[in-house]
């Protein structure tokens, strides 16, 4: 069996009537929207919140079943101290304003990354969500958190390390990463004008549609969504056939 063909069936696009299952954003371009409004970089990145919720409800309206968004990379790290800092403080305010209104909208939350690295408190927070929201069945709302995707890829390795070889296939990898038992990603975005995929799901998105997009995180909407839906439903997919 093939990764696309693991666990859940893809969306199918191409014929203007399928909308994808999974959508993944990386959310680029929060420190250029503060810069150009000569304001500090966490602006930017307050600013980026509230395109979260904005596009987090637009995707619920939109039938997406699995939204990823990559908040923090296991690179962010290296961000100044008071960035960093600035990131953590945002992630905590926004668990606390904001998972009520998650956990009464029918919303899982999940984290991808190691997690290992935060604030035992902001973890507990963090973890605590998660928790809450594990029997919800609504959309799925994943965010990486000291996620990269080689790092997931070594953590799912030593997972199997010591298994019998044979019993290793793309099915086996795929329920030891940390998206075990989510649908592969059909529609990945990154904003910015930037392209690059930045360690972010490359096992997931092997079969991804991808699409770049100018706009910056903080200034993607419903609208932006939307059109990159159906840029999406005019996409032909082959998964390696014809
Ligand atoms: C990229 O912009 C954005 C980030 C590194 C952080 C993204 C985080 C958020 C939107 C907030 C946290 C999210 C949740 C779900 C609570 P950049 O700073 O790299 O921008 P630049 O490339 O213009 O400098």
């Amino acid at each position: 069996m093939t990764a696309a063909s693991a666990n859940v069936k893809p969306a199918t696009g191409g014929d203007g009537s399928a909308s994808p299952r999974h959508v993944a954003i990386i959310m680029d371009g929060n420190g250029r929207w503060a810069q150009r409004r000569h304001l500090p970089r966490v602006a930017g990145h307050r600013k980026g919140i509230e395109a979260v919720r904005t596009v987090t409800r637009a995707a619920r309206a939109q039938g997406i079943e699995v939204l990823t968004l990559y908040a923090f990379s296991s690179e962010n790290w290296r961000r100044p101290a008071d960035e960093v800092g600035d990131l953590m403080g945002l992630m905590r305010r926004f668990i606390q304003s904001d998972l009520d209104d998650l956990a009464s909208e029918n919303v899982r939350l999940r984290i991808i990354g190691d997690l290992s690295a935060f604030a035992p408190d902001l973890r507990a927070l963090i973890e605590g969500a998660v928790a809450r929201t594990a029997g919800n069945d609504g959309q799925t709302l994943v965010v990486g958190l000291n996620y990269g995707s080689q790092d997931e890829i070594v953590r799912a390795a030593r997972a199997l390390a010591g298994r019998d070889p044979a019993t290793i296939d793309a099915d086996a990898v795929d329920a030891v990463l940390d998206t075990a038992g989510l649908p592969p990603v059909d529609l990945l975005i990154r904003t910015s004008g930037e392209r690059r995929l930045s360690n972010f799901l490359l096992w997931q998105a092997a079969y991804a549609e991808i699409l770049f997009v100018d706009a910056l995180w903080p200034d993607f909407d419903g609208a932006a969504l939307k059109a990159a839906l159906d840029d999406f439903a005019t996409r032909e997919r082959r998964f390696g056939g014809r």
